[in-house]
């Protein structure tokens, strides 16, 4: 899918921790225009992409998670409670694992769909769908613009991918996954949050240096008020892995 999306509104280029390859956010630029190794083009945001470390995301997220990103996805897979028949929608789906184990759940009958903003993830995830036979299917776009219909999905998860965005791109993402969800349906995020004991200060400890992307904000309860001010529902803590890093369900 081209995504041909509209330049950044005027002022908005210099804001944000977006890095490198800026000028791939403008569709029409030249670097865009003769990039055939990314296929898409990447829309505008002013969340954090991946370009240039696309292939290290799943080390470095495996480190910072004391080596339990396996388990951090198969317990926000879980928390969605997903069925046969079941349409989800993974947010910031990265390399594709979450998506691809949920393709698996949902069946023939159902659709698992994954979108992020980073081009080479979607290369990436694209080429571990077709490896392992799965009906998975990825896009290029952005969390805060989601191109689909209203209550269309059963399930919206999204693991690692809210601090990758300024506090006000949260907040319409956040509008934007509750719209696409049907009644009923459940919303999963998973991600560096409220510290739960004092294993979750301790590890959480360096992040409040402000050295990686917007997850300070967060250890302060950012997400946790971002839904009760969107007044969409009680928050559940399901898990927490690290005593920081937070599954959090949303029943709509
Ligand atoms: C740390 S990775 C997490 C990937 C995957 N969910 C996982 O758990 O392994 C965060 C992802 O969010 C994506 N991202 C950043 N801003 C985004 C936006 N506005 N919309 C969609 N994806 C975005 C990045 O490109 C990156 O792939």
């Amino acid at each position: 899918m081209v995504n041909l999306d509209c330049p950044p509104p005027p002022g908005e280029e210099a804001q944000g921790k977006s890095e490198g390859w800026n000028d791939m956010q403008h569709p029409k630029s030249i670097e865009a225009a003769f990039a055939p190794s990314f296929g898409d083009y990447a829309p505008y945001t002013r969340g954090v992409r991946v370009d240039r470390r696309a292939g290290l995301v799943d080390t470095l997220e495996n480190l910072l998670s004391g080596g339990q990103r396996e388990k951090i996805l198969t317990a926000t897979l879980a928390a969605a409670g997903l069925e046969p028949n079941g349409r989800l929608l993974d947010v910031g789906c990265g390399t594709g694992k979450l998506a691809i184990a949920a393709a698996q759940i949902v069946g023939s009958q159902g659709k698992v769909t994954g979108i992020d903003a980073t081009p080479g993830m979607i290369t990436r995830a694209r080429a571990n769908a077709r490896d392992s036979n799965s009906t998975a299917r990825f896009y290029v776009e952005i969390g805060e613009k989601l191109p689909f219909t209203d209550a269309s999905m059963t399930a919206v998860t999204s693991s690692y991918f809210f601090h990758h965005l300024p506090g006000d791109v949260k907040e319409r993402a956040l509008q934007e996954m509750w719209r696409v969800l049907m009644p009923g349906g459940r919303l999963v995020i998973t991600d560096y949050g409220t510290p739960q004991n004092l294993l979750g200060h301790i590890c959480s400890f360096p992040m409040r240096f402000d050295y990686h992307e917007y997850v300070r904000e967060q250890l302060g309860g950012e997400l946790e008020e971002l839904i009760e001010r969107q007044n969409i529902g009680a928050y559940e803590l399901v898990d927490s892995f690290l005593g920081y890093i937070n599954v959090i369900r949303i029943q709509k």
